[in-house]
């Protein structure tokens, strides 16, 4: 298809047609010119492709739920979520899906998000680098994916109208730096925009967000659609970088895109940008889809075992409980042993040919006990299913409780009120507690829960909404078949209240303040040194992991240059293990405030016992440098920053040093209200000033009294010269040193010399 050509050739009319969809599901097809529709489906972690293609909401076919994100990011594993990514592009291509709707990398700002469940972490560097591999594994079977939801759809009340409002480096630096990484990595053919605005400016009209960004500053060059009903103002949308309305608009829209350039509000030109980028991804739909695939269920649900396995985090394993002794009598409580919850409601809810539970896969180890406990349904105890379980309990030597939320608790389309688990399951853990001293707890949820329980029992396995074979991974863990090697993606607070958003979230009505600005998850828990239920980073095994050497390429680097940093990790146990190995970046003095450390690389190296293995990393001038807001770009400052290696973000092992020196200054406009100190440190100040700075302040001196006060009258005197604005200087001299229009002149020069 020359693309070129065939714009030329359409008709105004025609060109708006394509900027919205046919359907739910289809962009629209031209007849007249052999272009034909392609189709779209959600996604992320399955295929969701309706039976019905034109209907909206419909029975979707059969096929295979993988594990979600809030689980496939504790994997720590590019090459993991890659594997999953090309059998999530093998059934798009087999069913000629041309675009899977996913994946989502929205920040966690908060555990009650209704749809944590579809988004990988809190921190930005992890949440990019997993949704990178999601997005190059999808594209690899030549099936694009549309990385959503662009950008601050942080929670779901109000999704629609709500403003998300924040300042520039918070934007820059959490939210929008998950999707800078993915964007910039794995190229996805589309990103969706999200429903909400963004300092009151809807996304789906965002100029800022969609092209000034996302286009000039990040390079995508793919295509923009707009979350299902996500459109204000068609027009605007087109302006600011909308290629695609989804889903139909049934015509409306189109026609005023037509009465826009006929009535002169929009260019033509900008129309023309849009249709090239659907006329681009057909034309990349159509190539991907020419070849045919078998898409094997069988294997995938195999697939989908491993990965939900090397997902799972051991939270906690007192007196090496786990793995199980098959020979030791055991329990299975709770329906989701029967019934595991393993995936969240909404758009991603895949219609699982099979699901295995851990009861039926139990069978591939031991005979276990079971009884029901509660009933998923409800939050309301039932006394039957208590006792049933606690004689169950009674009988066994060790007792695995299945828990988490259930469907009434977490969804797409509202958020949670608070973070316990339904009442009806901690009752039944307590009582089991009573009966028996070795109690394992296995987790199925999509977020952060309190853990009333955590020190009465032995264990506690998270499962995370683990996709449709989470029993037997599960079972695999238990028994020891699968060493747990998965890391928690975000912090587990004790309490809602210790999150850093819990007195603005889910905000007023539509205002949404992101008050705590870039102090998301471990970011505040370290600044505010409050100890988490289990922090970011945080996963055991059942083999231990000896970290040592590390070792620097250079203790000292320019910001431009790359730095290499090593460190050999020993397996000292007795079985085969796989450690997520960490690395946070700490600026040890910074003119701004940062976070204590932040994520800027981690490997995962699989250790025989024994084996010590090399583990690498590189760092470039983003694993420095903060945003900016004066110089509206990513700075570094010159300094020691200090790099520290670890398992967990609380269970660093090895620091080093490294002193980066940088050109990268803050641009600073002053003005007669600058404080002195400000002026007086400027390395340009006396190119300007001479030695003015030194008389005031040996004037000011001079001018207090001798007292008995001594070192403190010093102390506020130079406090008070530092910080006071260099116009009461004048006030205060009589313009001794110089006029008011001269110090204006005096200023304006300094600025210039220094390009503000
Ligand atoms: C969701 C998207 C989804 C779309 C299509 C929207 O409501 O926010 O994530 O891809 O529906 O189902």
């Amino acid at each position: 298809m020359n693309i070129d050509v065939i714009l030329k050739e359409m008709t105004l009319e025609e060109k708006a047609s394509l900027c919205s969809g046919k359907d739910s599901w289809h962009t629209k097809p031209v007849e007249r010119l052999d272009i034909p529709e392609i189709m779209v489906s959600d996604g992320p972690h399955g295929l969701r492709k309706v039976k019905d293609e034109s209907a909206a909401m419909n029975q979707a076919i059969d096929a295979v739920c993988f594990p979600t994100a809030c689980a496939t990011a504790c994997s720590f594993d590019r090459e993991l979520v890659a594997n999953m990514g090309k059998a999530l592009g093998q059934a798009c291509k087999a069913e000629k899906v041309a675009v899977l709707l996913g994946p989502g990398c929205n920040i966690k700002r908060s555990p009650l998000c209704g749809r944590n469940f579809e988004y990988f972490s809190e921190d930005p560097y992890l949440s990019s680098q997993i949704a990178a591999s999601h997005i190059q594994g999808v594209q690899s079977m030549g099936i694009g994916t549309s990385l959503k939801h662009f950008a601050c759809n942080n929670q779901e009340t109000r999704r629609m109208t709500c403003t998300a409002n924040m300042d520039e480096r918070t934007f820059f630096e959490i939210y929008a730096a998950a999707f800078e990484g993915a964007v910039k990595q794995g190229k996805p053919y589309t990103v969706m925009c999200s429903y909400n605005r963004i300092n009151n400016v809807y996304s789906s009209e965002n100029k800022f967000l969609l092209t000034d960004v996302l286009r000039d500053k990040w390079g995508f060059d793919g295509l923009v659609m707009s979350d299902w009903g996500a459109v204000n103002d068609r027009t605007e949308g087109i302006k600011a970088g909308l290629d695609l309305e989804m889903p139909s608009s049934h015509g409306v829209n189109d026609k005023k895109i037509v009465e826009s350039v006929k009535n002169g509000t929009l260019d033509e030109k900008l129309l023309d940008k849009a249709a090239r980028n659907v006329l681009n991804l057909v034309n990349k739909a159509e190539n991907g889809l020419c070849s045919d695939v078998q898409w094997d269920m069988q294997a995938q649900h195999k697939l989908a075992r491993t990965i939900a396995a090397e997902c799972a985090v051991l939270l906690k394993n007192d007196s090496a409980l786990l793995p199980l002794d098959t020979s030791k009598s055991i329990a299975f409580i709770g329906d989701f042993a029967k019934n595991p919850r393993y995936q969240g409601g909404g758009s991603s809810h895949i219609n699982s040919f099979k699901v295995t539970s851990a009861l039926e896969a139990v069978k591939e180890y031991c005979e276990v006990e079971y009884a029901q406990g509660y009933d998923s349904n409800t939050d309301v105890s039932d006394e039957k299913l208590i006792n049933e379980a606690v004689e169950c309990a009674k009988k066994c030597e060790v007792a695995v409780v299945f828990a988490g939320l259930t469907d009434l608790y977490e969804s797409e389309g509202f958020d949670r009120k608070h973070m316990a688990m339904p009442a009806n399951q901690l009752e039944l853990i307590d009582k089991v507690c009573e009966v028996c001293s070795n109690v394992v707890v296995v987790l199925h949820n999509g977020s952060p829960v309190e853990m009333p329980f955590k020190n009465k029992v032995k264990s506690i396995l998270e499962m995370y909404l683990g996709g449709q074979a989470v029993g037997g991974a599960t079972c695999d863990l238990l028994f020891g078949k699968v060493n747990p090697s998965g890391k928690l993606a975000e912090t587990f607070p004790e309490r809602l209240s210790d999150n850093p958003s819990f007195i603005s979230f889910p905000g007023e009505k539509d205002d949404v303040q992101y008050r705590e600005g870039i102090f998301v998850g471990y970011r505040y828990y370290d600044f505010k040194q409050i100890e988490p239920l289990f922090p970011f980073g945080h996963g055991l095994s059942y083999t231990t992991f000896e970290y040592s050497d590390i070792k620097l390429s250079s203790n000292a680097v320019n910001a431009d240059d790359e730095l290499t940093v090593s460190v050999k990790v020993k397996n000292t146990g007795k079985i085969e293990g796989k450690e997520v190995v960490q690395l946070y970046v700490t600026d040890k003095e910074a003119s701004v405030i940062r976070p204590v450390k932040e994520l800027k690389g981690f490997e995962k190296v699989s250790l025989k016992p024994g084996e010590t293995k090399n583990v690498m990393f590189k760092l470039n001038k983003r694993a420095f440098a903060f945003y900016c807001e004066a110089a509206h770009d990513w700075l570094v400052e010159e300094g020691d920053f200090t790099i520290s290696v670890g398992s967990s973000s609380r269970d660093i092992r090895l620091t080093d040093e490294v002193f980066v020196s940088s050109k990268d200054r803050i641009p600073v406009k002053y003005t007669v209200n600058s404080p002195l100190g400000d002026i007086a440190a400027d390395p340009n100040s006396t190119k300007v000033f001479g030695n003015m700075f030194e008389e005031i302040s040996r004037g000011m001196r001079q001018a207090q009294p001798e007292d008995s006060m001594g070192a403190a009258t010093e102390m506020m005197t130079n406090a008070m010269i530092r910080e006071m604005p260099i116009r009461a200087v004048l006030s205060f001299s009589g313009e001794a040193f110089m006029t008011y229009d001269e110090l204006g002149m005096k200023i304006d020069e300094l600025n210039r010399i220094n390009n503000y």
